[in-house]
């Protein structure tokens, strides 16, 4: 059986002011009349072989995240909730043990919750593929062909074609967000996919390399998840272990060490919505290139994003610029210039 994993523990201070510590960009509905997660979970509804969602998510976000899934009419298999976090790899080892303890067989698919597929049927087609290969134990990635050279992805080096299985490939390498020389050379190259981040593998594997790789990680992840208890709908993971365990993600600290990883080609019209630029490109813009939402004017505009939360906002004579207008602050960035915004975050953080 596969089971769905859900990250749904990130911040996206990229695309501050809409998504905030409280409501971060995956329990937004930044693209459809769905949030990110709710677009995630219904992606996967109904697919063969396909169990209920797990969701990891943090403490403070476990009742928009329940009510998010009901509001779509999804029953999560579970939810995980992280007391404090810590990045992807303890969170999909506490998830590995949750589904053992019931299924010594689970598969898991981990998604994370907010990115966008444009290409449903293709994903789906691309995830059977990776069942193939997971079975005997490898360690799936869905590479997708990189246009750019983006610092903020992995990369993967793609190695002997895998027999039975279109398009797939040993991994020979992984490399989490290189430099920027680094990435243009990858780019150049031809041979290297980025690193989607998800990922589909037999619980156990992914379980027995990160004792391998990590075993800080593997051991404070696994006694948070064995002191665990139930709490309504929510299963707690235990604070003081899961507090003490170090912060690493997936791509760190297994899947550039694991000698089992294999990437499965994808073009399912991937983006990981990751700044405002991203965000724009993913939707549909009118014929003077903008993207707006909510009560906005506009004269003379080009190239760009415009989006009101709770005033009018009125735009007049400028190109390739992003305004986002809340409530309470009120973003204006060159469109090239997007990556800059988590900056602002930490500064305010800093003044907190
Ligand atoms: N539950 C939980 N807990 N989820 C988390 C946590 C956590 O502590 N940290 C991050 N997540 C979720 C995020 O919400 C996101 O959906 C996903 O896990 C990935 O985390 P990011 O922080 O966005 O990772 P990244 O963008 O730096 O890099 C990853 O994604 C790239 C593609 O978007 C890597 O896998 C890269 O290799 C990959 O190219
Ligand atoms: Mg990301």
């Amino acid at each position: 059986k596969i089971y769905p994993v859900i990250l749904s523990g990130g911040a996206g201070t990229r695309l501050w002011p809409l998504s905030r510590a409280l409501m971060p960009k995956q329990l937004l509905p930044l693209v459809s009349d769905k949030t990110m997660l709710q677009e995630t979970a219904l992606r996967v509804r109904g697919w063969p072989g396909l169990m209920a969602p797990l969701v990891v998510c943090g403490n403070e976000h476990r009742f928009l995240v329940a009510e998010q899934l009901r509001e779509v009419g999804i029953t999560p298999s579970g939810i995980l909730l992280e007391p404090v976090g810590r990045n992807t790899a303890p969170a999909v080892t506490a998830a590995a043990r949750h589904l053992l303890a019931d299924d010594p067989d689970a598969i898991m698919l981990v998604l994370p919750a907010d990115h966008v597929i444009e290409k449903n049927e293709a994903f789906r087609l691309a995830v059977e593929r990776a069942f193939r290969l997971v079975q005997d134990g490898s360690l799936a990635t869905f590479g997708i062909v990189p246009s750019v050279p983006e610092t903020g992805y992995g990369y993967i080096r793609r190695g002997e074609p895998l027999p039975g299985c279109d398009d797939c490939y040993k991994i020979e390498r992984f490399v989490e967000k290189p430099d920027r020389n680094t990435a243009e050379g990858f780019v150049a190259d031809g041979g290297y996919y980025w690193n989607s981040g998800m990922f589909m593998f037999r619980a156990d594997r992914f379980l027995a390399e990160i004792e391998q790789h990590a075993p800080e990680i593997a051991k404070a992840a696994e006694s948070a998840m064995h002191n665990a208890y139930r709490d309504l709908d929510f299963c707690r993971l235990d604070e003081a272990a899961f507090t003490a365990c170090p912060s690493d993600s997936i791509d760190y600290a297994v899947m550039e060490h694991t000698r089992d990883g294999v990437v499965v080609a994808s073009d399912i019209g991937w983006s990981d919505v990751g700044s405002w630029s991203a965000l724009a490109d993913v939707q549909q813009a009118d014929a003077h290139g903008n993207v707006q939402r909510g009560d906005v004017y506009l004269d003379g505009v080009s190239n760009s994003l415009v989006r009101a939360e709770s005033r009018i906002v009125a735009v007049v004579g400028v190109k390739d610029l992003v305004v986002v207008e809340t409530n309470d602050a009120v973003l204006v960035a060159h469109k090239d210039q997007v990556q800059r915004v988590k900056n602002i975050v930490d500064h305010l953080k800093a003044q907190d």
